[in-house]
């Protein structure tokens, strides 16, 4: 299976959202083979999107998510809040909410968070350029990793998703190299065995600058269980070819 997860970040209105969530559903309703979309809309978007798409394949995604239930707590949402308005994903840790001072401390208590209320967390880790160019990446995301994981239960662990996320590739238009992708899934999928969760459980995805003419050579790698697109799922064209490319390869690969 690959999944497409359509970040939105902080675009769109609600009417906006709503038509965009229509066009897509409509690009990919009825049809056999398709990938699992998950769409991450505004949270002020989340609960009329989730109208649309309700009747559907399509899954609906928040595009973080507090580390508490409820409470005290002004400003935050939390995962509880989530799943009432019809969200089964959320991503937690993206790297513009830990430009925005998100410790690795924080995320693991969010993830933990998500996790025993019922979302499936979708963990961003990746290092910026400065780290890839003083080559301790692979260091820098294993302890990611490591904090994030360190205090969930056993059993939810295999429920994570991860995307690997180079900083320097958000937003840039410098997607990664397939080579770079691969040795850094690598080394997540080493983490994960360590975790004693085999890699059937386990969903790995790449970001960064995922455009419909780059998008096959990421999907059509077996190790790479999706992609995490920005800018381009806000382009309904380019959407849907990205879309279509992965039609392409669950075929090919069926
Ligand atoms: P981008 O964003 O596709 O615009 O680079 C990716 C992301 O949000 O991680």
């Amino acid at each position: 299976m690959k999944f497409i997860v359509a970040n939105w970040k902080m675009n769109l209105g609600v009417r906006e959202s709503m038509a965009l969530a229509r066009s897509v559903l409509r690009s990919v309703r009825g049809q056999e083979e398709t990938p699992e979309i998950i769409i991450c809309p505004a949270f002020t978007a989340l609960a009329e999107v989730h109208k649309v798409i309700a009747r559907s394949k399509i899954k609906l995604g928040a595009q973080d998510s507090g580390p508490k239930k409820s409470g005290a707590f002004t400003g935050e949402i939390s995962p509880v809040m989530l799943r009432d308005v019809g969200c089964s994903y959320a991503i937690i840790g993206h790297s513009e909410r830990r430009a925005l001072g998100e410790t690795n401390e924080i995320i693991a208590e969010k993830l933990q968070s998500a996790l025993e209320n019922g979302l499936t967390p979708i963990l961003c880790v990746g290092e910026s350029i400065e780290i890839r160019r003083s080559g301790t990446a692979k260091e820098f995301v294993e302890n990611q990793l490591k904090i994030a994981f360190e205090n969930i239960q056993a059993s939810r662990k295999h429920k994570i998703f991860i995307s690997y996320e180079p900083v320097w590739a958000i937003g840039s238009g410098d997607n990664a190299k397939i080579e770079d992708v691969l040795e850094m899934h690598a080394l997540i999928e080493n983490f994960i065995l360590s975790q004693g969760i085999s890699r059937e459980q386990l969903t790995i995805l790449y970001g960064g600058s995922v455009s419909a003419e780059n998008v096959h050579n990421y999907l059509r790698e077996k190790t790479v269980d999706g992609v995490l697109v920005g800018g381009a799922s806000l382009r309904l064209r380019e959407f849907k070819k990205i879309l279509e490319a992965a039609k392409e390869v669950i075929i090919a690969q069926a």
